[in-house]
């Protein structure tokens, strides 16, 4: 094959449907590790929501969610499954003055970047969304800012990659690379089975860092998030997905509410805590006090691949010509899936290059 990737996250997936659209033959071997991102995250597509400052990560992942309605209309081309964009927006919560002053601040960058975003009053903000805590003062509201399903995305990303013709080897382990005069020329799996390939893109999130450790020190490190199902109610409570400084709430179309999401530097351990996945509940009833008594549907748990500036690390790892990597997506993996794709597919293909901002040369001299 002339790819292969390592990593059947949304991440590698969509690195694989990209490449196989630009006609390579393509092979995904996944990583079955426990707390894979892809399953547990919330699947905000909100660049504003989360950044307060005016970063080199903003403009990329305006990009990328302006790439969303185009990827959802690709897949459906390719995939049976219902994936949309769901959610009037996204607003932005102050409780203190404070945070208020912080909203009107990025308020002003945020105009200037051209995305649709408004300032709500008190007044209006509670007739908005009447279930929200009184003490909540003032909100900005990004109608552009919506959430998808990542485990929709997931299962639709994979049979539309079927329908490529993409190959999918599922629960196999990359357990390290072979190589010969600084080329790659295999992956050894359990069993020493080996799988070969022109090129090599290492896409498996947290676990990319530990599997590329011999060749090469990625600055990577894994921050378990953890979540809390909760409902489901007949109408959830609130139409709009709801951020405030130390949580979010994601109303989802069946009636249940995600409320997340932990930071915690707990190394590989991806399980669920009871602890975690309360601290969760406690936060949503600062937004929105009814959901103290809410059932709790189920937990989540999550390890995201986390750079030290935040952004992702794209493109070639130095002295490897045919070894790539796709990692450090952080707090906005699913935001950045269908941009991920496009640019990894562009670098394979020798058709543009990555982006300054997320490519591997910036850690090369550290
Ligand atoms: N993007 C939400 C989170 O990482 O918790």
């Amino acid at each position: 094959v002339d790819v292969l990737v390592i990593g059947g996250g949304l991440i590698g997936l969509s690195i694989a449907y990209s490449a196989a659209n630009k006609g390579l033959s393509v092979t995904v071997i996944d990583l079955p590790h426990e707390g894979q991102a892809s399953v547990a995250a919330a699947g905000m597509l909100a660049p504003l929501a989360e950044s307060l400052s005016q970063t080199p990560l903003v403009p990329l992942a305006i990009k990328s969610l302006r790439l969303w309605p185009l990827f959802i209309d690709q897949l459906r081309d390719d995939a049976t499954a219902e994936l949309v964009m769901n959610g009037p927006g996204t607003l932005r919560l102050a409780h203190t003055s404070q945070e208020e002053l912080g909203l009107l601040d990025a308020f002003m960058w945020q105009k200037a970047m051209d995305m649709d975003v408004e300032c709500v009053s008190n007044e209006e903000l509670h007739g908005l969304e009447p279930a929200l805590n009184c003490d909540i003062r003032f909100a900005t509201l990004s109608p552009q800012e919506k959430h998808v399903d990542p485990r929709v995305v997931l299962s639709t990303l994979r049979e539309a990659c079927c329908n490529r013709g993409v190959k999918l080897l599922v629960n196999e382990m990359a357990q390290e690379f072979t190589s010969t005069d600084l080329k790659i020329d295999g992956v050894r799996l359990k069993g020493s089975i080996m799988v070969c390939a022109d090129h090599y893109v290492v896409a498996g999130g947290a676990w990319s860092q530990p599997l590329l450790e011999p060749l090469y020190h990625l600055p990577v490190v894994p921050v378990k998030g953890q979540a809390a199902s909760l409902g489901p109610f007949e109408r959830t409570p609130f139409a709009h997905t709801l951020y405030s400084q130390h949580g979010y709430l994601l109303p989802r179309p069946n009636g249940t509410v995600y409320a997340g999401a932990t930071e915690e530097h707990s190394g590989y351990d991806g399980h669920m805590t009871v602890e975690g996945v309360e601290s969760q509940r406690k936060i949503a009833t600062t937004m929105v006090p009814c959901l103290e008594s809410a059932p709790l549907q189920r937990g989540y748990s999550g390890l995201r691949p986390v750079s030290p500036d935040g952004r992702p690390i794209l493109g070639n790892i130095p002295g490897w010509d045919n070894l790539h990597v796709a990692t450090g997506h952080g707090r906005n993996g699913v935001l950045l899936t269908p941009l991920t794709g496009q640019l990894m597919a562009e670098h394979l293909t020798k058709t543009n290059q990555i982006p300054k901002a997320f490519a591997v040369s910036r850690f090369s001299n550290s």
